[in-house]
């Protein structure tokens, strides 16, 4: 899913050099030997520069695969902060916790297994970010549920808003129209300022006003 010129990406990956570490490297094989979708280092470090600027102490992930996404949050919270990992599949908590925890950040991580919308109803309080990655269909009903738990201040990101670039075409399978109507439910918010950075498959980034 990378609608971007593949030396440019190739580019941009390049300098995130800097975030390399063993375990970090372990999970981009099994990612890339298993054709799992993870959202990869430069989003990584998007995820991990937004979550900074807002400083995120809580953040919800929706959707969060082996922990991955989570790890790029999970450095900017901090060792008093929480990540908040939801996944439908178990067999992802056992591999997030141990990654997690080999990566130094298991302490402020807690993954809830099930339905992450469900997961989402079911936790207390505000969030600084809720960041949803889970199964297209799901994205509308996904930012109706996240927009008012988010303080003010805090983000609603989102991947793969670009959908390699079908969202652009004539496309009309069920998933495309699904993130369509996402998009544009995100930027008809008006408690919201929105911008989509067209990195990999496009993230968008909401802040609450
Ligand atoms: C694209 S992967 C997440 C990758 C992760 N964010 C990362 O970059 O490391 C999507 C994950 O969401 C899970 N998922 C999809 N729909 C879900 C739902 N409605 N509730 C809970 N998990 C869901 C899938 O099991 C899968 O592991």
């Amino acid at each position: 899913m990378n609608f971007l010129d593949a030396a440019v990406s190739d580019y941009m990956a390049d300098l995130c050099k800097r975030f390399e570490h063993p375990v970090l490297v372990e999970m981009e094989k099994q990612a890339s030997e298993e054709g799992f979708p993870i959202v990869g280092r430069t989003v990584g470090a998007a995820l991990l520069t937004f979550a900074s600027a807002v400083g995120a102490r809580r953040v919800m992930e929706l959707g969060s695969g082996f922990g991955y996404s989570a790890y790029w949050f999970a450095q900017a919270v901090g060792q008093q902060g929480e990540v908040i990992l939801t996944d439908g599949d178990s067999a992802n908590q056992e591999k997030a916790t141990d990654y997690l925890s080999r990566l130094g950040v298991g302490d402020r991580c807690r993954f809830v297994v099930g339905d992450a919308l469900e997961s989402l109803g079911n936790e207390q309080g505000e969030f600084d970010i809720v960041y949803c990655d889970i199964d297209k269909h799901d994205y509308p009903r996904a930012f109706a549920s996240a927009r008012q738990r988010i303080r003010s201040g805090g983000l609603y990101m989102c991947d793969n808003v670009l959908w390699s670039g079908r969202v652009a075409t004539d496309d009309a399978d069920e998933w495309t129209q699904a993130i369509r109507t996402h998009n544009e439910a995100v930027y008809g918010a008006d408690d919201f300022l929105p911008v989509i950075v067209p990195i990999r498959d496009g993230v968008v980034v909401a802040l609450k006003k």
